[in-house]
């Protein structure tokens, strides 16, 4: 989890709402350029995280470090460097789009002639050349959230923290918005982002991180985070012709139940200690040796849906 060339820094934080621990110890290290996506049920504490590392929370324990500086002592310092979209973002609801665009880029610390230069890209990037002499009041909710992710890009900044950023976004502009944050990411910003939509994190998360209660239950890439589950391989087996004699591949070594659980469909789940690609070996050398007729053989990998499930439920029957 540690490692020295971490773009971001969270170290053993813990902030504390009176009696209630919205964080409890989280360390996490995000390294430059690298997508971090960030889950967790409703309350888990992931906006609470966010707010410390923009600096709109200062009064938490542990250490919190991005690039060269420390928040919150060097908050100036970093918010040069970050853009951030809140959680609920709000406007001034009179202004017109270009016009709110124009007063972040100068909070953001831009020139007039970079903020004229930057606006129509940001708009153009989302989509919102045609609507932007249009009031906030006018807007839907998706175009307001891209009103934010306009924002939060305009100055070009190296670190985006984005809380929710697919919010109501509907499912071309979220595939836009995944585009953007591979393109970006590429070129070597650092995105943190939450969100509930598991596959959208899925798609674009190099390392993802399940928060649950306050404390981090997971850290790491989808691979590294399927490896720590207690979930049961399973090996699918799609029939071509019906057969009944796919309950004889239960007899294999190593498997633990097999099931139908369409006509064409078989699945066998093994044993934990079963070496998946040894069963997936046997089953088709058994396959051939029975006469069963398939259209493929394949192993499961959990969904991401299964694997965040798998990790909360986990933490509750503890
Ligand atoms: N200002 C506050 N005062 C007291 N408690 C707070 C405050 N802000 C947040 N909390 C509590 O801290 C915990 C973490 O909240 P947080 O907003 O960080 O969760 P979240 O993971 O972002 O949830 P969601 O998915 O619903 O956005 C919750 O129990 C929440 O009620
Ligand atoms: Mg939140």
């Amino acid at each position: 989890m540690k490692s020295d060339n971490a773009f971001v820094s969270i170290q053993n934080v813990t902030k504390k709402y009176n009696d209630l621990y919205a964080l409890h110890n989280v360390s996490l290290d995000i390294k430059e350029g690298e997508v971090f996506g960030y889950i967790g049920p409703n309350g888990a504490g992931k906006t609470t995280t966010m707010k410390i590392l923009v600096g709109l929370i200062s009064d938490f324990q542990g250490k919190v470090r991005i690039g060269d500086y420390k928040m919150p002592a060097q908050k100036d310092e970093i918010h040069k460097l970050l853009g951030y979209l809140p959680q609920n973002v709000a406007f001034q609801e009179w202004r017109t789009i270009k016009d709110s665009l124009k007063i972040f880029g100068k909070l953001s610390g831009l020139d007039d002639q970079e903020i004229e230069k930057r606006i129509p890209d940001v708009l153009d990037l989302l989509d919102l050349t045609e609507v932007c002499n249009k009031k906030i009041s006018k807007l839907s909710g998706g175009m307001t959230q891209k009103v934010g992710l306009a924002q939060a890009l305009l100055h070009d900044p190296k670190l985006l923290i984005l809380d929710e950023p697919l919010n109501g976004l509907d499912p071309l502009s979220r595939q836009k918005f995944k585009e953007i944050v591979k393109k970006l990411s590429k070129k070597g910003t650092t995105i943190l982002f939450s969100s509930h939509i598991l596959s959208d994190v899925q798609d674009v998360a190099d390392v993802i991180g399940i928060l649950n209660h306050g404390k981090l239950v997971q850290f790491g890439s989808l691979n590294q985070l399927k490896q720590g589950l207690s979930i049961p391989k399973t090996i699918e087996v799609l029939l071509s012709t019906p057969s009944d004699k796919w309950q004889e591949l239960g007899k294999i070594k190593g498997t633990h139940t097999i099931e139908q659980t369409a006509p064409d469909k078989i699945i066998l789940t093994l044993q934990s200690e079963t070496d998946p690609d040894e069963a997936i070996n046997s089953v088709g050398k058994a396959i051939v040796d029975l006469g069963i007729n398939i259209r493929g053989i394949s192993l499961l990998s959990p969904s991401i849906d299964e694997i965040y499930l798998n990790y909360i439920q986990r933490g509750q029957a503890q």
